[in-house]
């Protein structure tokens, strides 16, 4: 497709919980320990949601920053997208609550269900919109409390997820700047559907008794196969993208992947031959926020300068469904 203008990221931030969940404080909690959560996930601890929060509340806390950032108002949005699989509620969807938050109306909002890929997702679908110049300002947002759904009797899986959440304003850029989205691919594999999964609660077994005595809205996860799967899986992405824009890796100022476990984000370094000074790790600080992990180390990375105005960065994302895509950007 030939791009009527070009999308670029005006403006990011994120939100994170005060409350803080060390490796130490799950030692108390399941048959685990500080050294084997960071030997195995690089994670060192996470935030926790208080009682009174909903996704909608650090999506809004969030997205002031990005807002603020960009130096647009609210009512300057024309669209709002939110990757999220634990929203305020099944439905309606947590765009349309954050929109009444904003103050809003009238304006597209929706949610994307794509695990850890919905930012990437929603990120993909801003930058058609805005291409196409249908809109001009989409507030793209990854928020999760995924610590609602986590079974925290099963270490497998209660030791690796955090809450928090990132935004981002895609914004047309003028024919002038730099700043510009390059290129983003997304894709899903639902042969592996159920390797990641909240199995109570839809159509398919709604709740009853018997769902939540068996910790059936929990997340469920076959990590091991996940772990492979999302090594290849960024791989394919990530290259698929250096090819397409005929570039080497040694030109991208930094890689920002999911941070789902350390070694997932050192093998994928790996095989990309990508000097591990130029990949973007936060995952020791808020262990996996899934949809949130990419915005918030972004907006993390721009904040304390590491990341600058004209960077190339490449990014990649992998998460239920099996969802998976890239995305690459001049900052
Ligand atoms: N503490 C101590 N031991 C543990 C723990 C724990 N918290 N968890 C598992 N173990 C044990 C297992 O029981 C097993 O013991 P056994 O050999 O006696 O059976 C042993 O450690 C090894 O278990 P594995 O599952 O093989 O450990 P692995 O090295 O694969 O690490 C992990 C597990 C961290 C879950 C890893 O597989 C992983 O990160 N997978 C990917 C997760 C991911 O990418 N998720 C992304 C999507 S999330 C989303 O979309 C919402």
């Amino acid at each position: 497709m030939i791009a009527n203008y070009y999308a670029k990221i005006a403006g990011t931030g994120h939100y994170v919980p005060e409350k803080i969940l060390t490796n130490f404080d799950l030692e108390k909690m399941v048959d685990t320990s500080d050294e084997w959560i960071r030997t195995r996930t690089g994670m060192r601890e996470r935030r926790i949601a208080s009682e009174e929060q909903a996704a909608s509340d650090l999506a809004y806390q969030a997205s002031l920053k990005a807002i603020k950032k960009a130096k647009i108002k609210p009512k300057d949005l024309d669209m709002i997208i939110i990757g999220t699989i634990s929203g305020d509620h099944p439905f309606p969807s947590t765009s349309c609550i954050l929109q009444k938050k904003l103050g809003l109306k009238n304006i597209p909002a929706f949610d994307i269900s794509a695990g850890c890929s919905g930012w990437i997702y929603g990120t993909n679908i801003a930058k058609q919109y805005i291409e196409n110049g249908i809109v001009k300002n989409v507030l793209v947002i990854g928020v999760e409390i995924l610590t609602r759904i986590t079974n925290w009797n099963d270490r497998n899986t209660c030791i690796l997820f955090g809450d928090g959440a990132g935004a981002t304003i895609i914004s047309r850029a003028e024919p002038k700047d730099i700043s510009r989205f390059i290129d983003t691919e997304i894709t899903a594999d639902g042969t592996h559907y159920d390797l990641l999964i909240q199995t109570a609660g839809g159509s398919k077994m709604p709740a009853s008794k018997e769902s939540v005595e068996k910790n059936l809205h929990t997340l469920y996860m076959e990590g091991n196969k996940i772990f492979k799967l999302a090594v290849k899986s960024m791989q394919i992405a990530c290259e698929l993208l250096l090819h397409r824009n005929k570039m080497d890796i040694k030109s991208i100022d930094w890689l920002i992947t999911h941070q789902a476990n350390m070694r997932i984000i050192q093998a994928l370094g790996k095989r990309l031959k990508i000097d591990p000074n130029n990949v973007i790790v936060n995952i020791e600080k808020y262990g996996n926020t899934s949809a949130a992990t990419i915005p918030i180390a972004l907006d993390e990375a721009i904040r304390s300068g590491k990341i600058r105005h004209g960077d190339l960065i490449l990014m990649a994302s992998f998460g239920a469904g099996l969802t998976y895509g890239s995305l690459l950007i001049r900052l």
